[in-house]
Parts: structure tokens; sequence; C-alpha cells
């Protein structure tokens, strides 16, 4: 039986020669989106491309002492590399300025004319032109583009319409009554109200005061003006109008195609009306997305706060970035990026709840049982909780998906991580494997684990593709059969026997502090030079300036510093024997690591008080023997007004492992 089809598309990019993560946005999400279809089991299509033609790159390219062509080449080459970066997998790139493309667009025209959708006429209005676009008096915000805010001018020219006004009342009737077409829904009402409902003016489509464009082949001195040009890429890149349709034939009409919002309205009224007036049916939907802010604005180079992702990948890798975009804000959304909250997410999504969860797991399995995924025993409630909620999420991530809920998609995966590390502090693998019988439990407890992270790394792959096979490499995944979709709609694939191997952490813990002063010390990517995106990216943190001097009695920074703070759980507690003032902690410290502590607290709390709770612990004082027993470390503790002494813990989840800074 053959597999059903799914063609997404994104715009086709302004070769700009500027492209920020604002641009990988919509790339990402796509490129997320169509692996996810690949993995359960569709043919998919992912179109990307350029829309290379208009005034501006005209303009820019005289300014640049190069052709046009020459201009845009260069340019393509570079938005190629950064797809490559981003670990964009599409499958075709079309360009405007090809061949294939402008002679469908020229047949297209000529139909539309012969047809009596365009007329000629004299066009006189107020142009943006960075953004190419007329506009009325009454649109002009501030008496500027409502969509850039810079200044318009006056332009008057001979100039083809298409009839819009013509479609009018067909294209209202099929916003309402296909309500999935334009999502998220909202959008569907402003073009409603703000667009159609009000009259749709024509649309100019052609212009004779610049040359870099699709000429009209029965009026060479007009080129086809944006729209027509740029929109039909769709349709164009699979060969419609040519002898050799098949693709077209496949894949049209797209499934999904994905705009930023500010290009919503030409892709749900012209767009679909040009395909109407072709005889063609409309894609299945569009969705507008919201923007990536930078402080309070879209992200611009006229604004100066463009943040460039190749830094960004260098410093923490292609999958965080992904992570980033795709969880941070609802699809659909704006969302303000700052490199603190990309920092933050990564340390406490990537390195303590997933990093840690695998490295932990893996440690355990080479420790308690040299390395071989242990066989299961029985399983109890606590086990099947976590195995039904794996059998679960497969039906939940389809949902999410299918409504292109990333974030959403993205939080109900972590669920399953967070409920995996919450089952690791129940369960207490450290005190089972002391006794041969809880051992035995072990082997059940350890399964599950690396069962769900075998899961985990399969529901992952569509938002990181890097990541799964270096957990896969750990866990000893090497069956194509077992990082499959279908694997992981039934818990219990995983092999026992399975061989282990802990590797490098999946992600690097950064101190954030530290990371965001080197940010912005002048490597920010906020900070770049714009033609040069990649060239100021380092692996390591600029080094401190000058080194301080310290007045009798004050810590200098650098002596702050030595002092290594970070959380520990207390999974364990115990007393000492022998001595009234001792417990003794077993302190959970973050990647499968445990560590002994002795502090003086006996006289102030039972030892089940203790356990459980997140603790400060000095990490990197010199290990001494206290009362026969090893002490690695000391618990913060301060005294309360009735002078008994309490163990300083923390607000809030913060991962074991977690540095105090
Ligand atoms: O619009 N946040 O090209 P483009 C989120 N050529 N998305 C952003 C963004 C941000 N800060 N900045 C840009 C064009 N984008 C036309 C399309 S289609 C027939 C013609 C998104 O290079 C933007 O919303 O200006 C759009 O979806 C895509 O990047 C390309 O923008």
């Amino acid at each position: 039986m053959s597999k059903p089809t799914f063609y997404l598309t994104t715009p086709i990019y302004y070769p700009s020669g500027n492209m920020h993560i604002g641009h990988t946005y919509t790339t990402v999400a796509a490129d997320t989106m169509i692996r996810f279809k690949k993995m359960t089991g569709y043919d998919t299509y992912f179109l990307t491309g350029t829309d290379e033609h208009g005034q501006k790159i005209e303009r820019k390219a005289a300014e640049a002492g190069v052709s046009p062509q020459e201009f845009v080449d260069k340019i393509v080459a570079e938005t190629k590399e950064l797809w490559k970066l981003m670990n964009i997998e599409y499958d075709d790139f079309i360009r405007t300025t090809e061949d294939r493309h402008i002679e469908i667009v020229q047949k297209i025209f000529r139909r539309y004319y012969e047809q009596g959708d365009i007329y000629k006429s004299e066009y006189e209005g107020l142009y943006c032109t960075p953004c190419e676009s007329f506009w009325t008096e009454t649109q002009l915000k501030d008496g500027c583009c409502p969509d850039c805010g810079r200044p318009v001018e006056k332009m008057r020219e001979e100039s083809y319409f298409f009839r819009m006004s013509k479609y009018q009342d067909w294209m209202i009737d099929y916003i309402e009554t296909h309500p999935d077409f334009i999502q998220p829904p909202s959008r569907a009402n402003e073009m409603l109200n703000n667009f159609l409902r009000p009259g749709l003016q024509d649309l100019c489509v052609s212009r004779t005061s610049f040359k870099w464009g699709v000429p009209v082949d029965f009026d060479p001195a007009h080129v086809v003006y944006v729209w027509i040009d740029a929109l039909s890429n769709y349709i164009t890149a699979l060969g419609y109008g040519t002898d050799h349709d098949e693709l077209f034939r496949k894949y049209w009409p797209a499934d999904v195609q994905l705009v930023g919002k500010e290009i919503v309205r030409f892709h749900t009224i012209y767009w679909p009306i040009m395909l109407h007036a072709l005889g063609l049916p409309l894609p299945k939907r569009v969705f507008g997305h919201g923007w990536l802010l930078f402080g309070d604005g879209k992200m611009s180079k006229s604004k100066g706060n463009i943040v460039y992702p190749g830094p960004i990948v260098e410093r923490y890798g292609v999958d965080t970035l992904r992570y980033y975009l795709m969880r941070e804000m609802p699809f659909g959304s704006d969302g303000n990026y700052t490199n603190e909250a990309m920092l933050t997410r990564m340390n406490a999504d990537l390195v303590n709840d997933l990093g840690n969860l695998v490295s932990r797991t893996v440690a355990m399995i080479e420790k308690y049982f040299d390395g071989a995924v242990p066989a299961p025993g029985e399983a109890q409630e606590l086990d099947r909780a976590l195995s039904d909620h794996f059998e679960a999420l497969p039906g939940v991530i389809e949902e999410q998906m299918d409504r292109l809920q990333f974030s959403v998609a993205l939080s109900e995966i972590w669920k399953l991580v967070g409920e995996c590390n919450k089952y690791i502090d129940l369960t207490q693998p450290w005190v089972l494997g002391k006794t041969e019988e809880g051992k035995e439990r072990l082997k059940t407890v350890l399964y599950t684990l690396a069962e769900c992270i075998r899961g985990i790394a399969v529901h992952i792959s569509p938002t990181m593709p890097s990541t799964p096979p270096r957990i896969f490499a750990q866990l000893g995944v090497a069956d194509e059969d077992l990082k499959t979709w279908e694997s992981v709609r039934k818990f219990g694939g995983l092999k026992p026997g399975t061989q282990v191997k802990k590797g490098e952490a999946l992600f690097p813990r950064v101190d954030i502090q530290k990371e965001l002063k080197a940010l912005e010390g002048g490597e920010a990517p906020g900070k770049q030079d714009a033609k040069e995106p990649d060239k100021k990216a380092k692996k390591e943190a600029k080094p401190e300036a000058k080194k301080e001097e310290a007045a009798p009695g004050i810590a200098t920074y650098d002596d702050f510093t030595k002092i290594k703070l970070i959380a520990a759980k207390v999974v364990a507690c115990e007393r000492v024997e022998k001595s009234e003032k001792l417990l003794k902690e077993t302190l959970d410290v973050g990647n499968g690591e445990t560590r002994t502590v002795c502090s003086g607290i006996a006289k102030y709390y039972a030892p089940e008080e203790v356990t459980g709770k997140t603790v400060i612990l000095v990490a990197n004082l010199a290990p001494r023997k206290m009362a026969g027993q090893l002490s690695e470390g000391m618990l913060l503790c301060a005294e309360d007004p009735d002078g008994r002494v309490r163990l300083l813990t923390v607000d809030g989840s913060v991962a074991p492992g977690s540095e105090v800074s």
C-alpha cells in the first residue's frame, strides 16, 4: 500500500545576506514537522527556496557594484550553508531566478491575462520599497509603512492588475466554510474583518520602473512584480505546467504552508485566489506563526538587534538552538529571545533533565550489571505507571504535532523525562544496589529507565536530530527497528543483555553568568558584524580581565570562585555509630554519581527528616575522616533564632549537580 503524502513549504527567503535566528524559526519548524511526518509513515516533500527578484535586490547589487545575479548567487550559497548548519533537510530548493520557475510564471501570467483576470491600467500609490508593497493613505501608520515603519514614496506607473475584487465573495465563503484553512483561527478573523469584508482592491502585479524580475513575454516593458512571481514557487517547483508534472500531481495541494504572520494576508487571500483562477485546489492549511522578538521588536538589520545562529550553534550545538526555538514559545505566538532564557533552558531541560537521566542510568547499569541491560522482573505499580506513560505518549504527540503545537509536544516528552527522574528518586537504585534482594528489584528499575530513554530518543528525533544517535550509542541500541515510531508504541522493545557504554555528556553544562558575560563582552551573537556571522564565535568564554587585589578580610571574586558549591539531593541518611553529633548523608550529586558526607546535625534532625532535601554542598573540600567515616564535602547550615542548626535548602526544583553561583 502506498504511503499517504505530505507536502510542506516554507516561504521563500529574500536573499538579504542577513539571515538571523528569526529566519531559522520557520525552517526549523518545517524541518521538525517533516521529520516527524516521515518518521510516522508519510511520503513527504519539503520545499524551501529564495525570492530573488525585485527593486530592492537590483539596488543592493548596484551599490555592491555587481550584477543582480552575482549578488543573489553569493547569498543563496550562504543561505544553503545556513540550512546545512541548522540540519535542515529539504527536498528541493527553488530559486525564482531559475528557468524552470521563470517559464511557468510567464505562462501563468499570460493565462490570467487571456482569461480576463489581469488587465492593464495605471497605478498611483504610496510605495514602501523595502517591503515592496503599495499602501493606501488610510493604511499608513504615522505616515509610514504599517509593516516596517519606514517612509513611503508616491509612485505612478503603468501596471497590470489582478482582478482580486472579482473573487472577494468566493474567498470569504471559502474561509468561512473551511475553518481549518487558516491557522491559528484568530488569523482567519483578522483576514475576514480587516481585508476581505471591507472590500478587496485589485492587486498591482507588474512594474515598468525596474528590470530585475520575470519579463511579461507579451509586453516586455513590464516585469512580473512580487507576488505572482514569488507565490507561484510552491507549484513551479513541483513542475506544474510542464510535461514533467509528476511531483505536482503527487503532492499538490500542499498539506501545510508555513508563513510568518506578516505574510499571512498574501498566502490566505491573494495566493488562494491565484490558485482558484487557475482551477487548482487550495493548500489544506496555511499556518501563520509568530515572531521571535529581541528586546521589544522584530529582529531586523535596521534596528541593529540581530541574533545570528552561527555562534549559538558553535558554542552550544545545533540541537540546543532547535530545541529552544521549538520549545520556548507556543507556535503561533510571538516570543522574546534572550541569551539568558536560552542558556537557562539548556541547563535545566537538556543538561539536568535529559543529560543527567541518560548518564545516571548508563552509569548505574555499568556499575551494578557490568554494563549489560538487565532483564526486568515482575513489574510493580511504579514501573507500570512509567510503561503506561511510555505507551500513551505517541498518541499525545501525534495529536499535538498535527496541530503544529511543537512546544506542547516537547513539554509532553519532557513530562516523561521528569517522571523518569522522579522514579529514580523514589526507587533509590543506590540503596537497592547494596543488597542481593535489592539488586533483583534494581533489574526492573534499570530496564524500565533504559527503555524509557530509548523511547525519549525516538520522540525527540524530529526536533533534535543529532542527539538520538548519541543516546543510542550510549544505550547500545544498534537495531534500526528499535529507533522507529512503531517501536515506541509498545513498551519493552529494548533487549536485555544490550551492552551500554557511557559516553560524553550529551550537553555541556554552562555557567550562565560566565556565558552571558562572554556573549555580551563582544562575542554576543547579537553584537556581531552582520557580514561575518560566524567568525567571532569561539569555543571558550573569554578569560577574566586583570586579577583583583584583595583588601585584608575581603575575598576577591577569584577567592570566591575557588569554592565549588553545588545543589545535592539527600537520598539516604543515617546516624553515625559512636557519634552523638554526626549524621551520614548519601547525596545525589548529578550525573549518576553519589557522595557521602558527615554533618554535625544529629542533635537537630532525625535522619528521615533530612532524606529528600536538596541541600548545598561544598563540593571541592578535601575529603576527611570523621568518626571513622570518610566525609567528601560539607553541607551549608545556619543557626535559627533558637540556636538550632538548620540545613540550607533550595527554593524550587533545582537539579542535583547544579552549580550555586
Ligand atoms: O517574507 N521571527 O521573506 P523573508 C520569526 N520573500 N520569523 C521571522 C522573523 C522573526 N524575527 N524574521 C523573519 C519573505 N521571519 C518573502 C516571502 S513567500 C512566497 C515570499 C520569517 O526573508 C518570516 O516571517 O523576509 C517569513 O516567514 C520568513 O522568515 C522569510 O522572510
